[in-house]
């Protein structure tokens, strides 16, 4: 079977998901389980849009709108762009994915930066181009490394903004510098900014890739409905980008990529503002319960503008995440991120939160 496998797909290394709940309470015998590994909503979904939701059920005999009519025509609409630059996927990783299969040759490169959310590297380690990793500067991308890096033969820079698992972000005179260090070289690198957490950032010099895109560059930015939104199960994402560069995704993206119910879900969470102001000021305020307890700890954590928070445990983060598993809280160790005593921990409800803080203290 070996030699029918492409080359790159040998060597390719799965993603690893946050384990499951059910999984958890199954294996270790355990009634409570929490999972703080995800990153997502800890309040859950808008209940207006699980309403919308189950008047969708009766008709998922039919197959969806591959096109998204309805909720394309509101994204155009809020970020006052045509239709024909959005784009939707089975969440945003499958947007990744596309943008890999749609530009990258074995002979391309794509720049990532050191500690960012893998699926860009394994976007590009799929189509088995070149992936350079441009070390982080105080835990974040180093944007002005990543401009230098950029080759000729570089098609794609990969930006999370804020990225996961640091949960930094990059500021509008960082973006100032890369576009303009991008300009000099007369590269024409499309530059793909992830934008997942955006909604939770808070800071005023953060700057969307939509900006950008309205000024003339060579950008294509993303966003999901499965963090603020809370609809990770329904796996629904969106890029915006020039007519020219979402026209070319466009034509690999498959016909049926979101469903009618995700897409549903969608729109009902759009509308639903007060819940998406409820889950930033939960974050907000549970952010701050949690740095103020890790201080008391003495643990150290890296400043976040996400719905998570990178710990530096002192040891193993392996051993910190099964220790914190037995006692039924599922968090994320960060090795296979390149930070080996560190842990990363949703923000959760007070609740939960004051469970993990008890948890860390025992286990220390
Ligand atoms: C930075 C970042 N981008 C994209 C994703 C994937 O999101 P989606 O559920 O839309 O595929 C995640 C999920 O953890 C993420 O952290």
């Amino acid at each position: 079977m070996k030699d029918l496998v492409r080359k790159n797909i040998l060597n390719f290394q799965p993603y690893i998901p946050g384990k499951p709940i059910e999984d958890v309470k199954r294996e270790l015998k355990l009634k409570e389980v929490i999972k703080l590994a995800s990153n997502e909503n800890s309040l859950g979904p808008s209940k207006k849009a699980v309403s919308e939701i189950k008047k969708m059920l009766d008709k998922i005999s039919i197959y969806p709108d591959g096109y998204c009519f309805e909720l394309r025509k509101k994204i155009a609409n809020i970020y006052k762009v045509s239709e024909n630059q959005v784009i939707f996927g089975n969440g945003t990783d499958e947007i990744i994915e596309l943008a890999g299969k749609t530009f990258l040759n074995p002979e391309d490169e794509i720049v990532v930066s050191e500690h960012a959310f893998i699926r860009y590297k394994m976007a590009g380690d799929l189509m088995g181009c070149k992936v350079i990793e441009v070390p982080m500067r105080d835990y974040k991308h180093d944007l002005e490394a990543m401009a230098n890096s950029v080759t000729k033969n570089t098609k794609i820079v990969f930006i999370a903004n804020p990225n996961n698992p640091t949960g930094t972000y990059n500021s509008e005179k960082e973006f100032e510098n890369y576009y303009s260090i991008i300009a000099s070289k007369n590269s024409g690198v499309l530059t793909f900014i992830d934008e997942a957490y955006a909604e939770y950032v808070g800071e005023t010099d953060y700057i969307s890739g939509i900006d950008y895109l309205k000024n003339g560059k060579n950008v294509i930015f993303s966003r999901t409905f499965s963090k603020i939104y809370g609809l990770a199960g329904l796996r629904i994402g969106y890029a915006i980008g020039t007519p020219e560069i979402i026209s070319y995704i466009e034509r690999i993206r498959p016909p049926f990529n979101v469903s009618s119910v995700a897409q549903m879900g969608a729109i009902a969470s759009l509308d639903d503002k007060r819940h998406l102001g409820k889950s930033k000021q939960l974050v907000f305020e549970q952010k701050k319960y949690l740095y103020g307890e890790l201080k008391k700890i003495g643990l150290q954590y890296i400043s976040s503008s996400a719905n998570f928070i990178l710990i530096d445990m002192k040891k193993d983060g392996k051993i910190i995440f099964q220790e914190l598993l037995n006692r039924g809280v599922i968090v994320r160790a960060m090795g296979e991120y390149g930070f080996r005593n560190f842990i990363r921990v949703t923000i959760g409800t007070q609740k939960e939160n004051k469970k993990f803080i008890k948890e860390v203290k025992e286990i220390l």
